[in-house]
């Protein structure tokens, strides 16, 4: 009290202004909700350039994905050129103006993100920031760059392995250090930067990522546009709910919806499924040339409610019968989505399923809305549910009793 009457009016003014002024790391706060956009590499892999990436940009407008949530456009490996004298990295020349290209995406209202390694050299072999970590960030600060992610690929033969080799203990500290240098390194330009770990999973990933500035973390190797991957994916996310909320989510991968060999069901099943799992929803299709129904399922409101619910609870699965799996997240105002899963590929085998309803912990009936019907309905105990190869069921209980 002494101390604060013997200081002049101005200092306790300001004192007073600036406790109630957001800090930075609040004001900054970024992916308080999983980050939704697109991401170039599930189909255009090493072939995307600019003209790719403007056109993904004008069609995230166009088909109204935008108004549906989607934000970041994100250019994934092979951007990349040579270093000059001074080190700074250029671009190669399917990206001959990476600053204009910023612009332009953010001149559709939309966000850009980037990708680099802290390795030497990333996954695809292209140049990585190790030793330039500083002065890549500062580069993608004056580009406009709005989200990072930062691939392992190098960085394990050619520092883990290298500086110390089986020791595994020291490996991963160079591995986190690695990491938290790029987010010191981010930190500093004083741009809001989502930071997206692309580690595989790596030494539970998820127990040390936010420390080290993490905002979301792949938790797998790589996805594939089939239904062995997806369905291994999200069947390695037990038990890591725990680790995600708003600022810092498991990512379970990018989304191959409208990819590869998937029938409907499996799109709409991977789009439910990521979304109870409130994943990182990153399309990696071909925006231009999506057929009508695939762009249904990635603008479907609803669904995508539940993985941008703001609570931030990531679903996980209640029971399985057979096949079948019935999956549960828990929501803003104590909704409750409910996910069933048809995993298994012959019609016949486990149906039709009978949900229960008590298994859940809730009594019948419950009113809920079938989001992928878009219709009010009633579910009741023990209910017959019909759901053809890999399809899934998927509703919102406004108000469980
Ligand atoms: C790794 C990542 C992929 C992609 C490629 C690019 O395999 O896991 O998501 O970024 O590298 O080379």
């Amino acid at each position: 009290m002494r101390v604060a009457t013997s200081l002049p009016l101005a200092v306790i003014a300001w004192t007073l202004v600036s406790t109630l002024q957001p800090r930075p790391s609040q004001a900054q706060a970024v992916a308080q909700t999983p980050p939704m956009g697109w991401n170039s590499w599930n189909y255009f892999a090493e072939k995307v350039d600019d003209k790719d990436v403007r056109e993904a940009a004008d069609q995230i407008v166009a088909t109204g994905m935008k108004d549906a949530g989607y934000v970041y456009v994100n250019i994934d490996d092979t951007w990349e050129g040579q270093r000059d004298a001074n080190g700074m990295l250029h671009t190669n020349t399917k990206f001959p103006d990476m600053k204009a290209l910023a612009d332009y995406v953010h001149s559709k209202g939309l966000k850009i993100g980037i990708y680099s390694s802290p390795g030497p050299k990333t996954c695809a072999g292209y140049e990585g920031s190790l030793g330039h970590e500083e002065q890549d960030a500062k580069l993608y600060a004056s580009w406009g760059i709005d989200y990072l992610k930062y691939d392992l690929c190098s960085f394990i033969s050619e520092v883990m392995e290298k500086q110390a080799p089986n020791d595994r203990a020291a490996q991963m500290r160079l591995m986190q250090g690695a990491y938290e240098k790029m987010h010191k390194a981010l930190q500093s330009t004083g741009r809001p930067i989502v930071y997206s770990f692309c580690q595989y999973g790596f030494d539970a990933v998820w127990e040390w990522a936010p420390s080290v500035g993490g905002n979301l973390w792949r938790t797998t190797g790589d996805i594939a546009p089939d239904v062995y991957h997806i369905y291994t994916i999200l069947s390695q996310q037990a038990g890591l709910a725990s680790y995600a909320g708003p600022g810092h989510w498991n990512d379970p991968d990018m989304l191959e919806v409208g990819n590869g060999e998937l029938t409907l069901a499996e799109n709409r099943s991977h789009f439910s499924m990521w979304a109870m799992l409130a994943a990182p929803l990153l399309a990696g299709n071909d925006l231009l040339h999506m057929k009508p129904e695939i762009k249904a399922i990635l603008a479907n409101r609803e669904v995508i409610a539940i993985d941008q619910d703001k609570l931030g609870k990531q679903g996980g699965r209640v029971y399985a019968d057979g096949e079948v799996e019935v999956w549960t997240r828990h929501l803003t105002g104590g909704a409750l989505a409910v996910a069933v899963l048809n995993v298994g590929g012959d019609r016949y085998s486990t149906h039709p399923f009978h949900l229960s309803l008590d298994r859940l912990g809730l009594h019948s009936p419950q009113h809920a809305r079938d989001l992928w019907t878009s219709k009010d309905m009633e579910l009741t105990e023990g209910m017959p549910l019909e759901l053809t190869r890999h399809d899934v069921f998927l509703v919102r209980i406004a108000t469980p009793r």
